[in-house]
C-alpha cells in the first residue's frame, strides 16, 4: 500500500547538463521517484541544480554518503573517471547504475546485473547486439560535426580522427562515448571510428555501418546539441531518463 511503501531514492553522480534534464524529468512526474540525490565534485553545481528545482533534493559531500541514503538507482552523468572510481562499489551495495561515461567500461570488465548502458545519443542497439551473436564482419561508426565544433574552417568534409573506438574512447573521454558504447555492443567485433568535420552537417550526427552474417544495417542520428554543453546530445539525456523510468517501474 501507498503509505507502506518505502522512499524511492535516485542518486546522482555528475549535476551538468545530462543531469538537469533527468531532473527536470522527474520534476515534471516523467519519471516517478520521491528524492532526488546528488553529488558533484564542484558542490556548487549540486547546489544550482537543488536549487533550481521544486522537487525534494539532497547534496551530499560523496559517494560513501550517497549510499548511505540507499537510492535504488544511480545514475552516473559525470566523467569516465568518476565511472571507473564507482562503478564496482555501487553494484557491489545491490543498486542499479546507469552508466553514460560508457568509455570507463571497455577497460573495467564489470560483470554485473547492476550496470545498466543507456543507448546514449545512438539508438538501434536491440539490432546490433542480435546480430552480434549471429556474428559481425564490419562496423563503422561516423561521427559528423560542423567545424565550429572542432574550431576549424574547412569548407570540404575532413576525417579529423580514425582510429578503433577503444583508442577514441581513450583520447577523447568527453566526446567518443558513443563509440564505446556501440564497442560494447558489438563484441568481439572490432568498431571503426571516423570524426569528419563536416560543413554540411549543422547538428551532431552519428552514423554507424553494419555487415553481419545475414545482412547489413545503416542507422543515422542527426542530434541537436544540449543546450548547455554542445559535446552532448539531448537525446543521451533523454535515453538516461527512459531506462531509468523503465528500472523504477520494474522495481516496484
Ligand atoms: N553515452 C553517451 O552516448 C553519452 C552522450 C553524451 C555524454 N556522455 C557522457 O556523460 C557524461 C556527462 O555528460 P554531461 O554532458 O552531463 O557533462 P557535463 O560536463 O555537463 O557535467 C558533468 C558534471 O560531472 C561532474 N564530475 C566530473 N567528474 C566527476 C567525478 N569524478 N565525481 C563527481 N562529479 C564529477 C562535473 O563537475 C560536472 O558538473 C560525460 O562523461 C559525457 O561524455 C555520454
Amino acid at each position: 500500500m501507498q503509505e507502506n511503501r518505502e522512499s524511492t531514492k535516485v542518486g546522482l553522480i555528475g549535476c551538468g547538463a545530462i543531469a538537469k534534464l533527468i531532473a527536470e524529468a522527474v520534476e515534471r512526474k516523467l519519471v516517478i521517484c520521491d528524492e532526488l540525490v546528488f553529488y558533484d565534485q564542484d558542490t556548487k553545481k549540486a547546489e544550482t541544480l537543488k536549487s533550481a528545482l521544486r522537487f525534494p533534493a539532497t547534496v551530499v559531500s560523496g559517494i560513501e554518503e550517497m549510499l548511505t541514503l540507499k537510492p535504488k538507482v544511480i545514475v552516473e552523468a559525470a566523467s569516465q573517471q568518476a565511472a571507473r572510481e564507482y562503478a564496482e562499489q555501487i553494484a557491489t551495495e545491490g543498486i542499479d547504475l546507469i552508466v553514460m561515461s560508457t568509455g570507463a567500461l571497455l577497460d573495467l570488465n564489470l560483470q554485473s546485473s547492476k550496470i545498466h548502458v543507456p543507448a546514449g545519443a545512438i539508438g538501434g542497439l536491440d539490432a546490433l547486439s542480435s546480430a552480434a551473436l549471429a556474428g559481425i564482419d564490419e562496423v563503422v561508426f561516423t561521427s559528423r560535426k560542423n567545424p565550429r565544433a572542432f574550431e576549424m574552417h574547412n569548407k570540404e568534409a575532413k576525417v579529423v580522427y580514425e582510429g578503433t573506438a577503444e583508442e577514441a574512447a581513450r583520447l577523447y573521454p568527453r566526446k567518443m562515448n558513443v563509440a564505446a558504447t556501440l564497442a560494447l555492443t558489438v563484441k568481439p567485433a572490432k568498431v571503426l571510428v571516423q570524426v569528419v568535420s563536416d560543413p554540411g552537417v549543422q547538428r551532431n550526427t552519428h552514423e554507424f555501418r553494419v555487415k553481419w552474417q545475414f545482412g547489413e544495417m545503416f542507422l543515422r542520428f542527426a542530434n541537436d546539441p544540449h543546450p548547455e554543453n554542445p559535446r552532448t546530445s539531448a537525446l543521451a539525456a533523454w535515453s538516461a531518463i527512459k531506462l531509468l523510468q523503465t528500472l523504477l517501474l520494474n522495481s516496484t
